[in-house]
């Protein structure tokens, strides 16, 4: 057995220290550690015959060989501390740590009904009309007496219409509005003509769902009163309306329609963008989906609202949002919009 005495711990101790000098990683100090501090490391084994020793000998060589330990534990210690933290560091000044997993970012984005809606909005604000907003919940007398729809109209019917359980009042029982068209009223008995503007909005209907219907959706409703407004200022807006949304070549019809507070009455079907007009599930093989109705306000509307029908008249249309975004973005079930699936909606 070689013999043991301060000098030589003090000795393995240096060597320790030196090669700790040198590790700059953490796996290189538990190698330096398990060199000299581990079980089978220089320490261990120069104490390994320490029995042999007088008892006396026994208990200084092992208080010199707990000291070392100590010493060198201390050591280690700082050293892992110092290392760390250069790591921390070394983040924080954005080195580049190849090893760590990358941040995943995911970006929001407008809703495509938003981003349709947004588009709508700019074109017929740049022909100069002003945006107004009514209520969701709505009075009858605004949803429909005042827009000439008759009082045994199937539409008043609790069938297609929801009724809120709630005390009628002055202005007949209120509703959820099954259209936009309330809000024409409600902007007549507010200002005076002349009147340009758009009303968007959400829409509720008792009406089973398909393809290309919802119980829920939105519609823009259009508005203009003046002097001398006639069908062609209609058809020039719509048309202009269309092709700023869709391109020059874009191809629409109007229909003759009837709606109780328009006279005449039309609808605009633009052809079916999801079949190019050949003919699909969507557009029930006609190669057009309808997109909107409108027409003259009735003269009898506009006597409800005060408005002499004698110096004044005016156009309406009220577009479906979800049909208008079904086009422009070519989409076959008008349900996916409101599935709220990601891998949809970051399409558009
Ligand atoms: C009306 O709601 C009238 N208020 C429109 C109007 C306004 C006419 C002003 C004249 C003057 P209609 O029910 O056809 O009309 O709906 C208008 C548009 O809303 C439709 O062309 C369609 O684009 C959309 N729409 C109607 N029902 C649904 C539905 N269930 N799901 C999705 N969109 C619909």
């Amino acid at each position: 057995m070689m013999k043991l005495n301060r000098e030589v711990f003090d000795e393995i101790k240096k060597q320790c220290l030196e090669e700790l000098k040198t590790a700059h990683t953490l796996e290189k100090i538990n190698e330096v550690r398990t060199k000299y501090l581990g079980k089978k490391g220089k320490l261990k084994k120069l104490i390994s015959d320490i029995s042999i020793l007088q008892i006396e000998e026994r208990r200084s060589i092992g208080e010199i060989y707990n000291r070392v330990i100590g010493e060198l534990e201390e050591e280690i210690q700082k050293k892992i501390q110092s290392v760390k933290l250069e790591k921390i560091e070394s983040y924080q000044f954005n080195k580049l740590e190849l090893t760590l997993p990358a941040v995943k970012f995911s970006v929001g984005k407008k809703h495509p009904l938003q981003q349709v809606y947004d588009e709508i909005k700019e074109i017929f604000v740049s022909l100069g009309f002003d945006i107004e907003e009514g209520p969701e919940i709505e009075f009858e007398d605004y949803n429909f007496t005042m827009l000439n729809i008759p009082f045994d109209h199937p539409a008043r019917d609790m069938q297609d219409t929801l009724y809120l359980s709630l005390p009628e009042t002055d202005k007949g029982r209120l509703l959820l509005r099954t259209h936009t068209s309330p809000v024409q009223i409600r902007v007549m008995l507010n200002k005076k003509p002349p009147i340009k503007a758009i009303m968007p909005g959400r829409v509720y209907r008792h009406e089973s769902i398909d393809v290309s219907h919802l119980f829920n959706f939105h519609q823009v409703e259009g508005l203009m009163v003046d002097k001398n407004v006639s069908l062609p200022h209609l058809k020039g807006v719509l048309i202009y309306f269309v092709k700023s949304m869709f391109g020059e070549d874009i191809e629409f019809r109007f229909r003759q329609s009837y709606f109780p507070f328009t006279e005449p009455s039309l609808e605009m079907d633009i052809q079916c963008l999801v079949c190019r007009g050949k003919g699909c599930n969507l557009c029930k093989n006609s190669g057009f989906l309808e997109v909107l109705g409108c027409g003259m306000v009735h003269p009898q509307v506009l006597q409800n609202v005060g408005i002499d029908y004698e110096e004044y008249s005016g156009f309406a249309f009220g577009l479906g949002i979800e049909r208008i975004a079904m086009l422009k973005f070519r989409i076959d079930d008008i349900r996916l919009f409101y599935e709220n699936d990601i891998r949809f909606i970051t399409q558009f």
